[in-house]
């Protein structure tokens, strides 16, 4: 049996640049045609990509950005015909599409859910009109609160993104608003710890010294109040920054990346990794969408750049993704590292608390993976 296959669609539009975002995003004002161009290009490129991968069965197709519910529900549904017709469609196939919370864009939920998508991850972001302003958002608490009702009523899956450690967020407050997020129907929650990327506005207003993030001490207290509070409303932490109520609310297209399985990255910026004749392969595609559409017609994929993965990086890649959810990362997949439950790394590590003492998965502890960054490091280090 072959690997099982995602799909990643990338729209990289949005109405407004959020200050604190530092994903592969343009102004949508002004670039209509191109959008258009766009979602033709990214179904040549799924088509170009089906020619490397052959037949596979298809258990997820996810529409992220920048902000796909902007996109015209007739390419959303087009894209999606051509995934279908490419690959072979789990029954339980997932189709999951990133959307911001204004009346606008909820006005189309019915459009795309007849588009054939049936998980929306809605970017709520905080249910407080201050904090939302801070962060540069184009709606207000009450108009996230409409999208989302509306979201929960139209999708049978509800996914709700949150930023928290803003200025002055104290755990009540915090552990309230989570409370909040869940009473409007949502099943999995995706809470974010507000990480200042370079490059962003929020970035220089930190080196202006306009703006100082909260302390790594606040931010694990609030960690933990995110931990405590969804764990009593019946949600399992089945990742670092996501949880779900029971197992079938988890987002099956993390668990593709998560557990290594095989992906196909589409649309400007996108990343992919194909198996192909036993070789794992890192693909990422033009980031700028004029670039990305003329690749696709001059040389069928939009790849800016693909690469083979030696067994060693392929390994460390399942370990720094493997780490991130709860189940871990079976042993036997770590054999190019070297890695079993009987390694001196593994067992000092074990003994810190930071892994599980397992016989057959390496898996990090609750509080191995608040410090991921040093575990992996630690594993990798050869
Ligand atoms: C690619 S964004 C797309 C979502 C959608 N465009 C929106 O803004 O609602 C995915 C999520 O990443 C999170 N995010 C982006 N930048 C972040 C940052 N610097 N710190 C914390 N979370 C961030 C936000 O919660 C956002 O909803
Ligand atoms: S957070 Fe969402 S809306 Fe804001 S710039 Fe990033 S992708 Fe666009």
């Amino acid at each position: 049996m072959t690997v099982p296959l995602g799909v990643y669609v990338h729209w990289p539009y949005c109405a407004r640049i959020c200050p604190y975002c530092d994903f592969n995003v343009f102004k949508a004002k002004g670039r209509d045609a191109e959008a258009a161009a766009l979602a033709r290009a990214i179904v040549a490129d799924l088509e170009a990509q089906r020619a490397l991968t052959g037949p596979r069965e298809l258990v997820s197709v996810f529409f992220g950005g920048g902000t796909p519910s902007l996109m015209d529900p007739a390419w959303t549904a087009e894209i999606l015909e051509a995934a279908q017709r490419l690959w072979t469609p789990a029954a339980d196939l997932e189709v999951s599409l990133e959307a911001n919370p204004t009346d606008a864009e909820a006005g189309r939920f019915a459009a795309l859910a007849e588009a054939g998508v049936n998980r929306l991850s809605l970017g709520l972001q905080a249910l407080d009109d201050a904090a939302l302003r801070f962060l540069g958002r184009n709606h207000d608490a009450a108009e996230g609160r409409r999208a989302a009702e509306a979201a929960a009523r139209a999708f049978p899956r509800l996914s709700l993104d949150l930023i928290y450690a803003l200025p002055g967020q104290t755990a009540d407050a915090w552990s309230e608003e989570l409370r909040a997020a869940i009473a409007l129907g949502a099943e999995h929650l995706s809470p974010y710890q507000l990480t200042i990327e370079q490059g962003t506005a929020f970035d220089r207003a930190v080196r202006r010294g306009t703006f100082t993030p909260p302390d790594e001490d606040l931010a694990a207290d609030l960690y933990e109040t995110t931990q405590a509070t969804l764990e009593a409303q019946g949600f399992q932490a089945y990742e670092v920054s996501n949880h779900a109520r029971g197992e079938a609310a988890r987002s099956r297209h993390n668990l593709v990346y998560w557990k290594g399985w095989d992906y196909v990255g589409a649309g400007p910026g996108a990343h992919g990794r194909l198996t192909l004749g036993g070789v794992r392969e890192a693909t990422t595609a033009a980031d700028r969408p004029a670039d990305y559409i003329r690749r696709v017609a001059e040389r069928g994929t939009g790849f800016a750049d693909r690469e083979a993965l030696s067994p060693m990086a392929a390994a460390e890649e399942r370990v720094l993704l493997g780490l991130r959810i709860a189940e871990g990362v079976p042993f036997a997949e770590l054999a190019a590292l070297g890695l079993g439950p009987a390694h001196p790394r593994v067992r000092r590590l074990v003994e810190l608390g930071l892994v599980a003492d397992d016989p057959f998965r390496l898996r990090a502890t609750p509080a191995g993976r608040q410090v991921l960054d040093r575990l992996t490091a630690e594993l990798a280090a050869g």
